[in-house]
């Protein structure tokens, strides 16, 4: 038998969460964000799952896209930095990627390149980020530049990014779409083309910002990007379970201590299991005892460290567990933000740095 740790991927589950972001925003058209291999998913079956539903897939840079041109992947595919190098215009150019454009040195390298169809192009703006995007007072000018430009199609959309989308009651939601409103009132060049502001936490709650085109990406995956409730998040569905089995039993006695470091110790006479899933597997080191872990469906606390290929779980309160009993890192019925949680961190966080060590298993 080969070692049990895997992650398994409900491609039907993806695809109902992309609807569902369709949904919620009947009049938008939406971009399904597979960046940084599809959030830990595996960016090609993902973008193949998807690409029948969306007009549009994002990534980060070039090299995703091609990764997914190889794959045999045919839609437009929007690069959500844009261009890293002049050399990229051509490309983007050749092989149909939309070029999000997030400064003057990109505009520069955008017009003065010799392409062979015109590109596609996303202007972002930086409404309170401060991260990328032109200064709300470079737009109307790097407008007119591109409209002007025999490299760049009519249809530019005008792009922003929330810095707390996910925080639903931070006033700096409510400014940058005053700034971003303004600017687009004030500028003449951007009257008429489509707009763009909507990540997953804008999708799910903030609809006066869907406009045109959604980028949804953490919701695909099934978890919310929220911290509090939310009726719209409820309806996502988990799309990877990281699954494993217990390949360990034994009892310890009340006062003996368990894994690396001795830093759990037994308060009674207890029964470990040990799971074949470690931090080698995508698994936070620093999930700390007492981070949920769902032995045949069952919570039970993660005791002693977390090691590379291995957790140790007290299962002294749940009946029957036995070698070979499932063990649920997170998945369907526990979601990956608890677990991210415990560990300081966001589900986010723990999907993206899943490894690719647990073979990925699909289902359709
Ligand atoms: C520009 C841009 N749009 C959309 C997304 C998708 O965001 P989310 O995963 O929160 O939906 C990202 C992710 O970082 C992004 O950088």
């Amino acid at each position: 038998m080969s070692r049990p740790c895997h992650a398994q991927i409900d491609l039907q589950a993806l695809r109902d969460n992309y609807r569902l972001a369709c949904e919620l925003a009947p009049a938008a058209q939406a971009v399904a964000v597979v960046k940084a291999n599809a959030y830990g998913h595996g960016a090609i079956e993902a973008a193949k799952a998807l690409e029948p539903l969306a007009p549009v897939l994002g990534v980060a840079c070039i090299e995703e896209a091609q990764e997914l041109r190889a794959a045999g992947i045919i839609k437009p595919i929007l690069l959500l930095e844009g261009i890293f190098s002049a050399d990229e215009v051509n490309i983007a150019s050749r092989e149909n990627f939309f070029l999000m454009v997030e400064n003057l040195e990109q505009i520069e390298a955008i017009i003065q390149a010799e392409v062979e169809h015109p590109l596609h192009c996303w202007l972002k703006v930086d409404t309170g980020m401060h991260r990328l995007g032109l200064l709300p007072e470079q737009v109307d000018g790097a407008l007119a530049i591109l409209k002007a430009s025999n490299n760049v199609q009519a249809d530019i959309i005008m792009a922003s990014h929330f810095a707390s989308a996910d925080e639903l009651d931070n006033p700096s939601n409510a400014e940058q779409l005053r700034c971003f409103d303004e600017l687009i009132d004030e500028c003449e060049q951007a009257q008429g083309l489509a707009q763009s502001l909507a990540n997953s936490a804008t999708i799910l709650a903030n609809p006066n910002a869907h406009r045109q085109w959604l980028r949804p990406g953490f919701m695909l995956y099934g978890a919310s990007p929220f911290t509090i409730d939310n009726d719209n998040a409820a309806k996502l569905k988990p799309v990877m379970s990281l699954l494993s089995e217990v390949i360990s039993l034994r009892p310890i006695q009340a006062g003996e201590r368990v894994g690396y470091g001795g830093k759990w110790q037994a308060e009674r006479d207890s029964i470990i299991a040990t799971i074949a899933c470690g931090y080698g597997d995508g698994y936070p080191r620093h999930a700390p005892n007492g981070t949920p872990v769902l032995i045949d469906g069952q919570e039970a606390p993660l005791v002693g460290r977390v090691s590379m290929d291995m957790i140790t779980v007290d299962v002294t309160d749940i009946p029957d567990v036995q070698l070979g009993s499932r063990a649920e890192m997170w998945g369907k019925a526990l979601c990956v933000n608890r677990v991210a949680e415990y560990a300081n961190t966001i589900g986010y966080e723990l999907l993206t740095r899943m490894p690719a060590r647990p073979t990925r298993v699909y289902s359709s």
